[in-house]
Order: C-alpha cells, then structure tokens, then sequence
C-alpha cells in the first residue's frame, strides 16, 4: 500500500520500554511532531489530585472533567498539553501522580475525553509543517490510530525496564503500572494484531532506533 504524505507511527509500550527516547530520535530523523500520551494522562492526574477529586467518584470526576480546557502548545518538536491554559509541572513525573495515574488512566471517561484530543494532533502537526507524528502511549496502535502507517509495540524485561528507570533516577512502580494498565477493561496495554514487537532487552537504544528506522524508510522509498 502507497505511503501518503503525513505519516502516523504510533509506539505503544509498557513504562520504561524506551518508547520517549526512540520516539523523539524519531521525531527529529523523519521531521514529525512527538506526541508523548502518558504526560497527557499525568497532566491529569495532576489537575484532578490537585482539585481533590478522587478516581473512585465518578460523578465528581465526570464533573471535573467537563470543566477541563485542552490547548497545545510546542516546545521544540514535542507537543505540550496545556490545562485552562497552563503547561504541566515537573510533578508530573514524582510519587504522588506514578502512584495514582493508571488508576485514573484505566476510567474510560477520562481516556474518552482524551481521545479527540490526541487524534487533534494530526491538525497540530499538520499546521506546523510536519511531516506527520509519532505518538507514544500504551492504546495509540490499538484505538487512538489503529490505521497508523506504523505500529510498534516495545517490549523489555521488567527488571530491565526497573534499571533503567532507576538510572533516570526515577522512584516508579513499573511492575505495578503495567500490571494495572494491562489489566483494565478501557484501552488495556496490548500488543496489536499486525504491530511489530520489538524486544529491547539486549539493544541499546541506537539498536532499537535503527530497526524502527530501517522498517520507516524501507517503505518510504517504496512508495
Ligand atoms: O508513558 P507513561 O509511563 O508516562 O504513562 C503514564 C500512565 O498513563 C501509564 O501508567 C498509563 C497511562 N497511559 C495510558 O493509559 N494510555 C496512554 N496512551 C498513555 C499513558
């Protein structure tokens, strides 16, 4: 099948799977917009633990939801989500949203109010000149764009996947997120039918990038 002009290559991944580090070296190399999905989600997190809304109250939540306004702005080649017009603090990335985050993650009215957001990235990359966007997350192969011209799924031994985030100097209960991210009934963590799985185990990151690259251009010059 011809490739067209805007190119989609969805990531999806268990946490600390390498998807941000080969998704931005993505970025760069094929002129895309990045679009890391799981800030999305602790941006979130972060406004509704900020508000003192619980996860377990749906009404409250489904209320705090409809409250919320989405803007985009770029920094570099990444898309930042902004809330009522500010950008996520570096708390996006501590204890307290690690800790919560799956559990709001896994409500499908939030994923659904999510949902326009992330395919409205195709208009974002679209007016900035983009080639396309390579969007990271855990459902982008499977819901968000299942029609993507490319779908990779990262895979890495858990305890792998601890080291590394220990090395970022990240205190994060990958096992627990995963297990919790697998597990639930809205847009579970899967592998999806026709994705290519990469096993990153054993291969450096430039390993990872190369074969995600080779498999991009290969069918670039095709087409
Ligand atoms: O990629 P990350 O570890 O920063 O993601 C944080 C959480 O957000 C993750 O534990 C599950 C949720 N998430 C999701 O449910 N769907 C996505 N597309 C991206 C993230």
């Amino acid at each position: 099948m011809p490739v067209p002009n805007f190119i989609i290559i969805a990531i999806d991944g268990g946490a600390a799977s390498g998807k941000s580090s080969s998704s931005k070296i993505l970025a760069e190399r094929f002129n895309l917009l990045h679009v890391d999905t799981g800030s999305f989600y602790r941006h979130i997190t972060c406004e509704l633990l900020r508000r003192g809304v619980p996860h377990t109250d749906l009404t409250a939540l489904k209320a705090a939801l409809a409250d919320l306004r989405f803007d985009t702005r770029l920094n570099g080649r990444s898309a930042q989500m902004l809330i009522g017009g500010q950008p996520a603090s570096s708390e996006i990335r501590g204890q307290s949203v690690n800790d919560h985050v799956s559990h709001y993650a896994a409500i499908p009215e939030v994923r659904h109010t999510l949902l326009g957001y992330q395919r409205g990235q195709v208009e974002v990359a679209r007016a900035h000149g983009f080639r396309g966007l390579v969007m990271e997350g855990r459902d982008i192969g499977s819901v968000i764009f299942p029609r993507a011209e490319f779908r990779f799924f990262l895979n890495a031994d858990p305890a792998e996947r601890a080291r590394r985030r220990a090395k970022e100097g990240g205190q994060d209960s990958i096992s627990e997120r995963d297990r919790l991210d697998s597990s639930r009934k809205a847009s579970p963590l899967t592998c999806p039918a026709g994705a290519i799985e990469i096993d990153s185990t054993s291969l450096t990151l430039d390993q990872v990038v190369e074969q995600m690259t080779s498999v991009v251009a290969t069918r670039l010059a095709m087409s």
